[in-house]
């Protein structure tokens, strides 16, 4: 398939360019105006070069698609969701508006433990019709790879079930969908008053059970002030690791948590959401692997402060953005609201927030050796927009329907 008349294409990287950080971010991604597109038959980028080198009339027997002068991007790279959940908590918004705090509502059996009832009620076939139709959702706006958690299970049987979905909606979409156990997501009904207990059971049946069946790659643990201490954490980590399960943590989202350190400390592939993080956080980040994911969704939806991703930026860290899509506390996969909250509120570049939406939230999938970027033998996965002047624009014009076509490892989306 070959992509014509393509005003701009954006995001172009080197095929050995898998992360950007700090000035980077800025810089790294270059353009292309007046393009071509091809798309390989195994749904990967063959190749792209300015029109007026291309002999269109040597193209016959190939699927053409006129970009009409639209700018290509590469598609939304969102590492970290929870879409796998039933139900929805509008009632919990109502009280939000009313003026309880997310960790009030926990504390009262909302939030979380409200999401585990409805699910431990649900069938796998219900659940994953709803993910399916998120996924999709999401899809259409412009996401071409997710990861998806559990943590609305919070037992044995219900983890798994909510990992076998996330395993059949990988099969079931075009997206890359990369799979993440959180049994440490909150502390059970049945277990209230022993946390150690549900520690030592997550670690004792619900691990080995997720390994045996291979249902994920990574362990994420809500670390945080009221939810699971850094001690618990690391015990957890510890234990995944035996399992070759890599961390991906929620960290600082309520408190200075040593959510950052105790990640780190095992070598996370990300620390996600951030919003409380001082200099020593962003020190600690300084000089290794681990990705800084911000998650601006929940911030505004939560009314938080938004984590300080110029200042990561400017420190040199490599900063991903994602949607935290899940119904409590971002219930929204837009990654197109995303990049715009990156810029509007954040105060990164067009550029910058594009890379911490594509490249970086790949990276922190471990999946930017094959997507997100504009680069031969990546997915063929990309946003055709309609005709804009230029890509601030897109954050700029935030709630404009700038897509005009989705186009994810190669398959038109409708
Ligand atoms: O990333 N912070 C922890 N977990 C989710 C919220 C989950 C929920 O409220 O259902 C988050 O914000
Ligand atoms: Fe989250």
């Amino acid at each position: 398939m070959y992509v014509l008349n393509i005003g701009t294409i954006e995001g172009i990287l080197p095929e050995n360019v898998t992360r950007l950080s700090g000035g980077d971010m800025a810089t790294a991604m270059t353009s292309l105006t007046d393009a071509w597109l091809c798309v390989d038959s195994d749904g990967t980028i063959a190749g792209f070069g300015p029109m007026s080198a291309l002999d269109v009339s040597s193209l016959q027997g190939h699927e053409l698609i006129d970009a009409g002068g639209g700018m290509v991007i590469p598609a939304f790279c969102d590492s970290h969701t929870h879409i796998i959940y039933a139900g929805s908590r509008e009632l919990e918004f109502e009280d939000k508006i009313r003026g309880l705090s997310y960790e009030e509502i926990a504390r009262r059996g909302g939030g979380i433990l409200n999401s585990a009832d409805r699910l431990a009620a649900e069938s796998e076939d219900r659940l994953l019709e709803s993910a399916l139709r998120r996924a999709r959702d999401m899809m259409s706006k412009g996401t071409g790879a997710m990861e998806v958690k559990s943590g609305y299970g919070l037992s044995t049987e219900s983890e798994l079930k909510m990992l076998r979905v996330a395993a059949r909606l990988a099969d079931a979409v075009p997206a890359r969908v990369v799979s993440t156990f959180l049994g440490a997501h909150a502390v059970p009904a049945s277990y209230c008053g022993r946390q150690g207990e549900y520690v030592d059971y997550l670690i004792t049946e619900m691990l080995p059970a997720v390994a045996a069946e291979g249902l994920a790659g990574y362990v994420d643990v809500f670390c945080d002030r009221g939810f699971f201490t850094v001690e618990e954490t690391s015990r957890i980590l510890e234990a995944a690791s035996r399992y070759g399960m890599k961390p991906k943590i929620h960290a600082n989202e309520l408190d200075c948590s040593g959510g950052v350190q105790v990640g780190l400390a095992y070598d996370a592939v990300s620390v996600d959401h951030l919003e409380r993080m001082g200099d020593e956080e962003i020190e600690a980040l300084r000089g290794s692997e681990t990705i800084a994911t911000m998650l601006p969704g929940a911030s505004f939806f939560l009314g938080m402060p938004y984590a300080p991703a110029r200042r990561a930026v400017d420190a040199g860290l490599t900063v991903a953005l994602a949607s935290d899509y899940n119904p409590g506390s971002s219930p929204s996969g837009d990654m197109r609201m995303v990049m715009a909250l990156g810029c509007i509120k954040m105060k990164l570049t067009p550029m910058e927030s594009l890379a911490a939406t594509t490249i970086n939230g790949a990276a922190a999938m471990e999946l930017s050796d094959v997507t997100g970027s504009i680069s031969i033998g990546r997915d063929a996965s990309f946003i055709i927009t309609r005709p804009v002047s230029r890509l601030s624009y897109i954050p700029y014009a935030y709630t404009e329907p700038f897509i005009h076509k989705v186009v994810i490892r190669g398959h038109m989306t409708d």
